[in-house]
């Protein structure tokens, strides 16, 4: 920006977020978008350039979609660079357009359908591991079973047959340590990267054996570039298989976590999806893709629970060079922080926003949304690649177990949020099943 001219920078001069404190960053946050406004800037602790907090869904659009070549990822990337490589949740321009178009064919319909069964199947062997506890009386670990079975959805997806092979062969499942290590430093990002030489064994032998299972690895080793018919380099086959283990898992497992509290506190709304699941979801042979399509309402319940718990809180962007957007100034370096969490409070987008209530996404109501005031999967070129197939994934669980389950929330509990790099319960949620 010339120094001649003053800058019209947005207010908050004094302000200091720390986004280390845990428990004070969500309230923090809320509190400033109270006194300061939906743009307000800060400084981070020991840090001189600003963060500018954006609340103003017209301005992330415009960031995240408009001028979205001008941003590159920002705050808390270099930690996920070092578990994720080049993948393409952290790559940037051309790197990043060549491997998202060489991904999306993963993502497609047909894939989806074929996914189908495998999706029933895990949300049933969920069913059938919580069998003793039912019978006994005992509470079941939602946090930790929401976990499990994200991760045991998408690593059979990635690796079919085998997995089960790893499984059997060295006795136990390597990738458990996702979800039995929920820190994300610089130690668990060590032992994560440690699954790349398991990953290139798998790839090793399968193109020794000449096997081509129908599994996502398939996929990734045979995506080539339209253009040049060159195969995608094998370190960034790796790279992309395990950005797919951990942005496929921990959101998914968030939202069902989140979802089935939830309805455990509004039966009018489980007895909705209960009927909705009854009418459309057979349990005595495989559904359709069809009549997943009717699972409207639960649709419309899984969004509203990602309204009120969006598993990525705050997106984080970076201005590479100057910007300006309605008389704000957003000089090249500036750090960006857009939270949805904060986004879908916003009541004059959300009237009272506290309430849960899934007609906010009804067809007539979703047609009045702004593009950008709902942003679990963010917006714009890179919103997330995975979104149908996690929310097809998650109606399947809720509709298949819905309709042999009841919950209750174990009384007693604390239910606190905790931002990390995934809005998680502070304490794992218990809750009482029994059979219906
Ligand atoms: C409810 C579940 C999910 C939620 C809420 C979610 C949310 C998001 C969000 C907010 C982003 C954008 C991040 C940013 O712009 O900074 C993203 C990107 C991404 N997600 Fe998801 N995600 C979910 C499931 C999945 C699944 C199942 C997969 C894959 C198996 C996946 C793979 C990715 C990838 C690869 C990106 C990077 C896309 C790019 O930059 O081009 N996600 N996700």
């Amino acid at each position: 920006m010339p120094d001649s001219e003053p800058l019209n920078l947005p207010p908050g001069e004094d302000i200091v977020i720390d986004y280390h404190q845990l428990e004070q960053v969500l309230p923090q946050l809320t509190g400033l978008v109270a006194t300061e406004g939906n743009v307000f800037k800060a400084k981070f602790p020991d840090q001189n350039s600003w963060v500018y907090n954006v609340c103003d869904p017209d301005m992330a659009k415009h960031i995240l979609v408009t001028n979205y070549k001008n941003y590159k990822k920002g705050v808390g990337i270099k930690q996920i660079n070092v578990l994720l490589g080049r993948g393409i949740i952290v790559s940037e321009g051309e790197l990043w357009k060549r491997q998202r178009k060489m991904m999306q064919p993963l993502f497609s319909h047909k894939l989806l359908t074929q996914q189908l069964p495998l999706m029933t199947h895990c949300a049933d062997k969920l069913i059938a591991s919580w069998d003793n506890n039912i019978r006994a009386g005992k509470p079941i670990n939602l946090t930790e079973s929401m976990s499990q079975t994200a991760l045991d959805f998408i690593l059979h997806a990635l690796f079919s047959e085998d997995l089960e092979r790893i499984i059997a062969e060295t006795g136990e499942n390597p990738f458990l340590m996702v979800t039995d290590d929920s820190a994300r430093d610089l130690l668990f990002a060590r032992r994560f990267r440690q699954l790349t030489h398991l990953v290139s064994d798998m790839m090793q032998r399968r193109r020794a054996e000449n096997r081509q299972p129908f599994d996502l690895l398939t996929m990734v080793m045979n995506a080539t570039e339209k253009r040049s018919g060159e195969a995608m380099p094998e370190k960034l086959q790796i790279d992309e298989i395990l950005t797919m283990i951990i942005a496929g898992h921990e959101t998914t497992a968030s939202v069902l976590n989140w979802t089935w509290y939830l309805l455990t506190q509004h039966t009018d709304i489980e007895q909705q999806v209960l009927a909705e699941s009854q009418q459309y979801m057979p349990l005595d042979s495989e559904p359709s893709m069809a009549d997943i399509g009717q699972l409207k309402f639960t649709e419309q319940v899984l969004d509203e629970s990602m309204r009120l718990y969006p598993p990525v809180w705050v997106l984080t962007r970076q201005a590479l060079a100057d910007d300006h957007y309605k008389g704000t100034d957003i000089p090249a370096g500036t750090d960006i922080l857009i939270p949805p969490y904060l986004m879908h409070r916003n009541v004059a987008y959300w009237p009272d926003p506290e309430v849960f209530d899934p007609q906010r996404f009804s067809p007539e109501n979703k047609a009045k949304h702004h593009i950008g005031a709902y942003l679990p999967f963010a917006i714009g070129p890179r919103r997330c690649i995975g979104d149908s197939m996690a929310i097809q994934e998650m109606a399947v669980h809720i509709s298949r177990i819905i309709q042999k389950i009841h919950f209750e929330l174990v009384p007693g509990q604390t239910v606190e949020l905790e931002p990390l790099v995934n809005l998680r319960p502070k304490q794992d949620i218990f809750l009482h099943a029994t059979y219906r």
